[in-house]
């Protein structure tokens, strides 16, 4: 791992934001634990993404559960393409993921777009030996693995269950029932954070890839004919992409415009895509991303997952590597015509004309008995063949006889017997499969993220320091409450007091009263707290009011002011 990840994940560990779990009993790969520290970011993280693209956006949240009976993931194509490569060494019997092992020894960027023939004879090519022994891997067959997680649901119990290895399914299923809160009427947007779970062959890089991970997703439901999102509020957010294009080029680049002109020139395919593209940077930047490390790539074709027509991805940069840290993908019709066709409810939403319209359709008599009984058992079939020419050709039942092919064999009918006519109907509207716009974010890579960009060292009284420059947004800990000696009641009294004042007005506190006033700064430094306030002699000495300092994070600047507006300094600092 490189130098940026290596301090990190000693920071991490050491100051109680993440580390490998179930060390007790030699661990576990790709599964993690937050400390206190973690799990406080990675709530605020979550909280953030919840007011942004829930509450702000006007969405439903939901929560599903994680665990699903196998029919849904036949209907959604997990079962049968959720798959990634494994090559297995022949030697020690580790297993790796292919398409990694030639990403990491070629110039090949997409090797997942391989078929496993293909890796394996590229295996070969390279040389490339296992990493875990140095065994040759050449001649070794690769296969698709499934990344699902399976269970069996109650005891001695026949029913397959799997972990979702996304929410975004339990959003899909409960389609029929969510769409009535939503009055039945489309553009909507669903959320839901919460875990999922894939067995991944090679977990890496701490809580990049992991086997048990959080997602905070939304499924924006869209009538591709009608809806068209507003794009006023982000059309001049500028943006680097690397759309397909420019990757097809050898001398591809990047390009810098803004989502307005992306979306009109039609880089951006999809205008929903573009619209929250364009928030998404905006979080990013809200909650510490450092935009010069970041940017949105499109996926070239054989990158897609099998539902996805067009997708865009979010990547931050650490150490050199870009890693995905969210997806934008046009699901199209894909996954609410799978369920719709699977299980047994409306996966539609009913859409009404602004008027009525009136149309004139063809209709054939339903009762079978005119057919009469030399069509037999096929009598059924006949009507159904007679009802579809009807509705595509309704002239062919001009002539005295119609024909209609039913298994394979043509059959002549009367136009008599079908009892032929047009009827003149109102229709107040049509049943719409909505179309899905999916903005699927990784919550752990984004905390990761925002820990690798906020990780500076520098120099204080001569002294190295590393320290979190963490958004005040998602900061653990928003201010640290010291009293410069802990041997004066009157001091430790007021600090108590003040502490208590901030956790009331809804700030996270932080009180310390031990060891150097200068290590207690270092502490808070390296977790990333913006502000800490000292209480000392000279600030209730005198006649003046009580005063306390407040030292900020970065510049290591002090200023003292009045305690009783140290609550609304605080607010103001902390809103930025
Ligand atoms: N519903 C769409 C979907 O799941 P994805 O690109 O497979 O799309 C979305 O996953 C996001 O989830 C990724 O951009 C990434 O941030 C996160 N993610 C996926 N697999 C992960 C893993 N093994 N560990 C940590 N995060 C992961």
């Amino acid at each position: 791992e490189g130098s940026e990840s290596a301090a990190l994940a000693e920071l991490a560990k050491r100051r109680g934001f993440f580390f490998g779990s179930s060390e007790a009993y030699g661990g576990v790969g790709g599964f993690y634990t937050y400390g206190p520290q973690g799990a406080a970011l990675k709530s605020n993280v979550e909280e953030a993404w919840r007011d942004r693209f829930a509450v702000q956006e006007g969405n439903l949240e939901i929560e599903a559960p994680t665990i699903m009976p196998e029919p849904v993931f036949e209907a959604s194509g997990h079962l049968d393409g959720f798959d990634d490569m494994l090559v297995e060494c022949a030697e020690c019997g580790e297993s790796h993921r292919a398409d990694h092992l030639i990403e990491d020894n070629s110039d090949l960027e997409d090797a997942e777009t391989l078929s496993p023939e293909e890796a394996a004879e590229k295996i070969s090519e390279l040389g490339l030996v296992c990493p875990s022994c140095g065994a040759e891997l050449a001649g070794q067959e690769v296969t698709d693995f499934n990344l699902m997680f399976e269970t069996n649901i109650g005891p001695g119990s026949t029913t397959p269950g799997y972990l979702r290895p996304e929410t975004a399914q339990g959003i899909f299923v409960e389609f029929p029932r969510i769409k009535a809160y939503a009055r039945n009427s489309l553009p909507f947007g669903v959320t839901q954070i919460g875990s999922a779970y894939r067995n991944e062959i090679s977990p890496r890089k701490n809580i990049v890839r992991t086997r048990e991970f959080t997602q905070a997703e939304l499924e924006q439901f869209v009538d591709p004919e009608r809806d068209e999102p507003d794009l006023s509020s982000v059309e001049d957010v500028e943006v680097l992409l690397y759309p397909i294009t420019e990757q097809e080029k050898d001398d591809g680049d990047y390009v810098t415009t803004t989502i307005g002109e992306a979306v009109e020139e039609g880089v951006i395919a999809n205008g929903w895509i573009g619209y929250y593209l364009g928030i998404a940077q905006e979080w990013y930047e809200h909650v510490g991303v450092d935009m010069d490390r970041f940017r949105f790539r499109q996926h070239l074709p054989g990158e897609r997952a099998h539902y996805a027509a067009d997708c865009w991805d979010a990547e931050s940069e650490i150490d050199g590597d870009w890693i995905e840290i969210a997806g934008f993908a046009y699901r199209g019709d894909y996954d609410l015509s799978k369920h719709g066709e699977h299980a047994d409810d409306d996966f539609t939403i009913f859409q009404q004309y602004d008027e009525p319209k009136t149309v004139e359709r063809a209709v054939v008599d339903p009762d079978m008995a005119t057919l009469g009984p030399e069509f037999g058992a096929k009598a059924a079939d006949v009507a159904d063949a007679l009802e579809a020419l009807a509705a595509s050709d309704p002239e062919a039942f001009e002539s005295d006889e119609v024909t209609v092919e039913v298994d394979g064999e043509v059959i002549t009918v009367e136009t008599d017997i079908a009892n032929f006519s047009v009827e003149t109907q109102t229709e107040a509207g049509e049943h719409v499969t909505p179309h899905v716009v999916e903005p699927s974010f990784g919550i752990d890579r984004t905390v990761y993220t925002l820990l690798a960009h906020a990780y500076e060292t520098d120099e204080v009284d001569g002294e190295a320091r590393s320290f979190l420059s963490l958004s005040p947004a998602v900061a653990p800990t928003n201010v640290g409450v010291f009293p410069l000696v802990s041997n004066v009641d009157e001091l430790v009294d007021l600090s108590d007091d003040i502490a208590a004042e901030l956790r009331a007005a809804g700030f996270a506190v932080v009180y310390d009263d031990s060891g150097s006033i200068g290590r207690r700064y270092r502490r808070q430094d390296e977790v990333g707290t913006p502000f800490c306030v000292t209480i000392d002699r000279d600030g209730i000495e005198g006649d003046g009011p009580t005063t306390v300092t407040i030292r900020e994070r970065d510049t290591g600047r002090q200023v003292r002011i009045p305690a009783d507006s140290l609550v609304e300094t605080l607010v103001g600092l902390r809103a930025g």
